[in-house]
């Protein structure tokens, strides 16, 4: 064997076609830092062609029928199914997110694109009678939804192949194309993704996957033949992307520092310190929607606390391949180094260390802390690390109003059985989503998903993403018996 023989970059893919790029990039594995794969990334007139296949596909693909899209997008989903242990593994390379949760990822993206082929041909428009007044009579109006225009995606690098999948499926189904940029450290399961898409039976530019750096992506960013930009990752990067286009259509989901509510009447303190561990640490705490406040209600805090410290000393943390860890690496060192200086700020500040602290390279120790200062930042802003900080209040009005003294707002989690107070929690909090019962990090790929304040804005999830991406158009019959 040939041992001098490199392997050729992962190539891009530009209007469908996959090409070698301009230069390359090397990904490699937070756990450990070994080199994974090296990849095209494409250079000026690779990105432009991308773009003007784009605008040029868009008028011939918003009016393709049902069918084709939903062939399409059912193809894709039976293709990741097929490959699932290889995305997985895929996913926990370039990510190290660990390979339990990145199979839970594939059969998530899986879902998407089915949930997609499925609301492409349920998408039937709407009849409104406008004989209501005299000037209606003999008129009927026909009303359906219209792409705003080719899509430009912008996903990060927690969820590599689900929050891309989260951008395409949906622009695929309501006939829009997409340019996607995935995160410049976990490019490749999006790559793969590219390959299933590019058998799909899709026209020229209908997808493009163009791993770019950041400077590259500010010019797609205001390229006018982009009207949509679809946005998921830091929450300073997002709005300023929302501030330099305001005649886009932006839509921002964004991070937060989600909390989970325990309230006293929670008949299982076990199973809720269970879940609220598993979820404030579950990939090292890299999502959006981990649970990073616990408050708990002052007359089951001296049970519940000390169960919450123990199930998060016991979360598996290690090597991502290992399928007993939960907790693998977080992205990239300074990622680990800023995560601790915030832990160490707050027990500066005053705040008593229950369980973890430390780190072992990118390896962050599940962490507990508590009477953790309002203004630290692993209360107020968000961590995204696998650090749970844990306050007591007297009542459900006070954790109400803990859960609302945030700058976000993405999910909240509620632990109670008592009906008014859920309705409560429903009514007041200020979130997108409030999970009854359970974890804020519960989501279903099919649910609106979004945030208020500054999380975000517009909703994922198939369906809402579909309204999202499309604008109401009216056609006018005239003299018609409604
Ligand atoms: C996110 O981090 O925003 C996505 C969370 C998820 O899809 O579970």
């Amino acid at each position: 064997m040939d041992d001098t023989i490199t392997p050729r970059p992962r190539p891009c893919w530009v209007a469908g076609r996959p090409e070698q790029g301009a230069s390359t990039l090397v990904v490699t594995h937070p756990f450990d830092g070994s080199e994974v794969a090296t990849v095209s990334v494409p250079g000026p007139e690779q990105v432009e062609r991308a773009v003007a296949a784009a605008a040029a596909v868009a008028p011939a693909w918003r009016v393709a029928p049902a069918y084709r899209r939903a062939d399409a997008l059912e193809h894709v989903s039976r293709g990741l199914a097929a490959r699932a242990d290889e995305l997985a593994e895929v996913i926990t390379a370039e990510s190290g997110k660990p390979l339990r949760w990145a199979e839970v990822e594939v059969r998530r993206a899986v879902s998407v694109f089915r949930v997609a082929a499925e609301e492409t041909r349920a998408d039937d428009g709407v009849l409104q009678r406008l004989d209501t007044d005299s000037a209606g009579e003999g008129r009927l109006a026909l009303v359906r939804r219209v792409p705003r225009g080719p899509v430009l995606g912008i996903a990060p690098f927690n969820f590599p192949l689900n929050l891309v999948a989260h951008k395409v499926a949906p622009a695929l189904a309501v006939g829009a194309p997409i340019v996607v940029k995935p995160a410049p450290r976990t490019p490749l399961s999006a790559l793969v993704l590219g390959e299933l898409l590019a058998e799909a039976g899709l026209p020229e530019g209908a997808f493009s996957v163009l791993p770019l750096g950041n400077a590259e992506t500010e010019a797609l960013v205001s390229d006018e033949r982009l009207p949509v930009v679809s946005f998921t990752g830091s929450v300073p990067v997002g709005w300023r992307i929302a501030d330099a286009v305001p005649r886009k259509h932006v839509v921002l989901e964004l991070g937060g520092n989600a909390a989970a509510v325990v309230l006293a009447d929670w008949p299982d303190l076990d199973g809720a310190a269970e879940r609220v561990a598993t979820f404030g640490t579950y990939q090292a705490g890299q999502s959006c929607i981990a649970v990073q406040r616990v408050i708990v209600e002052r007359a089951i805090a001296d049970e519940f606390v000390p169960k919450l410290a123990g199930a998060v000393r016991a979360q598996p943390a290690g090597d991502p391949y290992d399928t007993a860890t939960s907790v693998g690496p977080v992205v990239d060192e300074a990622a680990a180094e800023r995560i601790v200086a915030w832990v160490e700020e707050a027990v500066a500040g005053g705040a008593r260390l229950l369980a973890g602290g430390g780190r072992e390279g990118t390896t962050v120790a599940p962490t507990l802390l508590a009477d953790v200062p309002v203004s630290a930042r692993v209360w107020a802003e968000e961590v995204f690390g696998p650090v749970l900080a844990v306050a007591v209040v007297d009542s459900a009005d006070e954790a109400f109003a803990a859960v609302n003294a945030s700058a976000y707002g993405l999910q909240a989690g509620v632990f109670t059985r008592d009906m008014e107070l859920a309705f409560r929690a429903a009514a007041e909090l200020e979130v997108g989503g409030v999970i009854l019962g359970d974890v804020p990090s519960y989501r279903a790929d099919q649910m609106p998903y979004g945030g208020v304040k500054g999380s975000g804005r517009g909703r994922e999830g198939v369906p809402a993403a579909m309204r999202d991406l499309t604008e109401e158009k009216v056609t006018v019959l005239t003299g018609v018996v409604p």
